[in-house]
């Protein structure tokens, strides 16, 4: 079983939720299809597709203007939440703690958390990926609970770049054998129809989360059927 996870970020209405929610749940798979979708678009029908959030209050409740809380998401019947997205550490300027937090308190509510951590364009050149993947790792997941760790380096994200496979293996392998307990590894950056089932297959992945081509049945459908 391998997880497909769609990332809308801010993007889309209630009818093309819909629309895309319907057509995948004509899809025959043995994968696990998540939408994560942007607040306003977490209620309503489903078609028995599970949803989840981008993004959560490391606080139980109160004066946190604008915020939303993990036990909120879970009233929404919300089973995931991505925390420490690229997006959210770069204009946020999100911290490994503050991501830490993140992930525990949605643990705490019931939610699967999904756990971003990749290198910059800087970093990578400098030859530092391997130490930087592994610092975020450490001081983002959770002492407890199940997650899922997502490794999205940054200058993969919406750029149509990707690392080689063995950049990949490399990157995951070292999430792999840093973690405490075993938990699922997805990749993120540019994955499309055409190279998802190739990324999907690669050593110690579990899945794909995907950002632009998520977006459409014609592009997100095929990724879907690909990894069949
Ligand atoms: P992308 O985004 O697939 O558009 O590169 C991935 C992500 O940000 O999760």
């Amino acid at each position: 079983m391998k997880f497909i996870i769609g990332n809308w970020k801010m993007n889309g209405n209630m009818d093309e939720k819909e629309s895309l929610l319907s057509a995948i749940s004509g899809i025959k798979t043995k994968n696990k299809v998540v939408l994560c979708l942007p607040y306003t678009l977490l209620y309503g029908e489903n078609f028995g597709i599970s949803i989840g959030a981008q993004d959560v209050s490391n606080h139980d409740k109160g004066s946190f203007t604008g915020d939303i809380s993990a036990s909120m998401l879970k009233d929404a019947n919300i089973q995931y939440v991505i925390v420490g997205h690229s997006d959210r550490r770069l204009y946020h300027n999100e911290t490994n703690e503050l991501v830490k937090e993140k992930a525990t308190i949605a643990i705490k509510n019931g939610i699967i958390p999904i756990v971003c951590v990749g290198e910059t364009i800087e970093e990578k050149n400098s030859g530092h990926t391997t130490s930087v993947i592994k610092k975020m790792l450490l001081e983002s997941i959770p002492k407890d609970g199940e997650y899922i760790i997502a490794y999205e380096p940054r200058w993969a994200i919406g750029s149509g770049l990707t690392p080689t496979n063995n950049e990949i293996v490399t990157a995951v392998k070292t999430i792999f054998d840093n973690l405490p307990n075993p938990m699922p590894i997805l990749y993120g950056g540019s994955v499309n129809q055409d190279n998802a089932l190739d990324i999907a297959t690669i050593p110690y992945i579990d899945g794909l989360l995907i950002g632009g081509a998520s977006l459409k049945s014609e592009t997100f459908l095929p990724i879907i059927k690909s990894i069949n």
